[in-house]
């Protein structure tokens, strides 16, 4: 069955103490969620203690924004499996386009982190996307094949999710259009061997956005950036209405 999730990745924001304001006023928020949808908050790395800590076992999980791929070694600046599951992490953001275009992320690398999430049990959240030259160029089909083909070699597909985040749309207010990402989304569908696998959109999703994205039949949540470090904004889009109940 493919899952509902939404999760919010705060990137390099907020501060341990601005997380726990954060989840003072966003938890009440979530009483009349349904159920079936997942709720996850993907945090820095050094307020992934504190966080849990509030969190207490409830329905919200915790996503990490990265994952090496070794247990432990000399690798300066990285983070591990073990240190993440023992911060009570159930996810790990992999290949988001800022760590390919910021910090060398490789498809290779990539494929590394992502069998160590699964190796440590953590459900990595694969990210990939096209630029705006390449989808200018009209090589967005071919990029994507590329990425799903090359990071997902050897990885087990029932537990994965992918999220896919045209890097145009991307903190810039340019959403793609609802329609065009439920295409983009099917096209990674059609690649899989596990047709049951969740996949997000993410870029620019934002509450008044939220539910013309989620009435699309391929897609199955959400990765938020900007939105989601407000706790109303984010609440508002966990609790997005479906085409059943928009009009209430
Ligand atoms: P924005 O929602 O700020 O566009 O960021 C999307 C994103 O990169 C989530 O991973």
């Amino acid at each position: 069955m493919r899952k509902i999730l939404i999760a919010g990745n705060w990137k390099m924001y907020k501060t341990q103490a601005e997380c726990k304001q954060f989840l003072q006023a966003f938890l009440p928020e979530l009483e009349e969620v349904d159920e079936k949808r997942g709720v996850i908050l993907c945090p820095t790395f050094t307020s992934l203690g504190a966080m849990s800590a509030s969190l207490h076992g409830g329905r919200v999980r915790l996503g990490a924004q990265n994952i090496h791929w070794e247990d432990t070694g000399a690798y300066t600046g990285e983070v591990s499996g073990p240190m993440l599951t023992e911060a009570n992490v159930s996810y790990a953001i992999v290949g988001h386009s800022e760590r390919r275009q910021y910090f060398g992320e490789t498809d290779k690398t990539v494929n590394w982190r992502l069998r160590a999430a699964q190796k440590h049990d953590i459900t990595p959240i694969l990210c990939v996307g096209e630029s705006k030259e390449q989808r200018d160029a009209g090589d967005t089909e071919k990029v994507i094949t590329q990425q799903i083909e090359q990071d997902l070699i050897g990885i087990d597909q029932k537990n994965l999710v992918i999220a896919y985040e045209p890097i145009w749309a991307i903190g810039t207010g340019d959403t793609c259009e609802a329609v065009e990402a439920n295409r983009t989304i099917g096209l990674i569908r059609s690649l899989l061997d596990n047709s049951n696998v969740s996949i997000q959109y993410g870029g620019s999703v934002r509450p008044n956005n939220i539910d013309e994205i989620m009435a699309q039949p391929e897609i199955d949540g959400a990765l938020v950036g900007g939105a989601s470090l407000d706790p109303a904004g984010f609440a508002r889009i966990v609790n997005f209405k479906t085409p059943a109940n928009l009009s209430q």
